[in-house]
């Protein structure tokens, strides 16, 4: 299982160390949550922190905009050379023409699905991406109760790019935990993204990431 820790749930005032922890801790990717205040009600960081965040990093970012504007902001966050950007399909009028941009520019685009949107939407999107991010709690805030209809989403989605891109990876984004872990896993999810579960670990970053591994 690669493991993806959200730095939402990091302790801001040392992010620094905070991100080189899971670093140093066995992370695979640093993920990254860019919240506008329009498309999800609440408010993250530009990329003026994200800068900070790539220069401590040791590992890939993967940069998950919760944006209106997605071409604006993959615009802004670009220079950074994250391993991935993804976007949301609920607020992109023309996904294809994106994801033809973020790979332009030398990045991994990947595609957001909230919890209602079923993963026929994307069909047709499946065979240009790198990765499909599979919310399992309403985007916006950490620490959320794990939605359990993701479970079935997430094989019917694996059928779906066993057929049209193998090469394609699936990632889970919240309320994951040691308690579902095994279930994601043998769904068929790639990658987990992990914000409270990692950075509230009574034991440590690092204990919280071999428990996912
Ligand atoms: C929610 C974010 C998540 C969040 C996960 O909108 O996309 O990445 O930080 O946090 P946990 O793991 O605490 O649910
Ligand atoms: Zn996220």
């Amino acid at each position: 299982m690669l493991v993806a820790p959200s730095i939402l749930s990091a302790d801001f005032g040392h992010l620094a160390d905070s991100v080189k922890s899971i670093c140093d801790g066995g992370c695979d990717f640093v993920h990254v949550d860019v919240m506008d205040g329009h498309f999800v009600p609440n408010l993250t960081i530009g990329p003026v922190v994200v800068e900070s965040v790539a220069k401590s990093a040791t590992k890939p970012l993967d940069i998950h905009l919760m944006v209106q504007n997605n071409s604006f902001f993959v615009d802004l966050f670009a220079p950074l050379k994250p391993k991935f950007i993804s976007f949301h399909i609920e607020e992109e009028k023309h996904p294809h023409r994106l994801i033809q941009k973020i790979r332009g520019l030398g990045i991994s685009p990947a595609i957001t699905l909230n919890p209602h949107t079923p993963p026929e939407a994307i069909e047709f999107l499946i065979a240009d991406v790198d990765m499909v991010l599979l919310m399992s709690v309403n985007p916006g805030f950490g620490g959320q109760k794990f939605i359990p209809s993701v479970i079935p989403k997430v094989k019917r989605l694996k059928a779906m790019i066993e057929e049209i891109n193998p090469d394609c990876l699936i990632e889970i984004d919240g309320g994951v935990s040691d308690k579902n872990i095994k279930e994601l896993a043998e769904a068929g999810v790639d990658v987990v993204v992990a914000g409270s579960f990692v950075y509230k670990h009574p034991k440590g970053v690092e204990s919280a990431i071999s428990a996912l591994k």
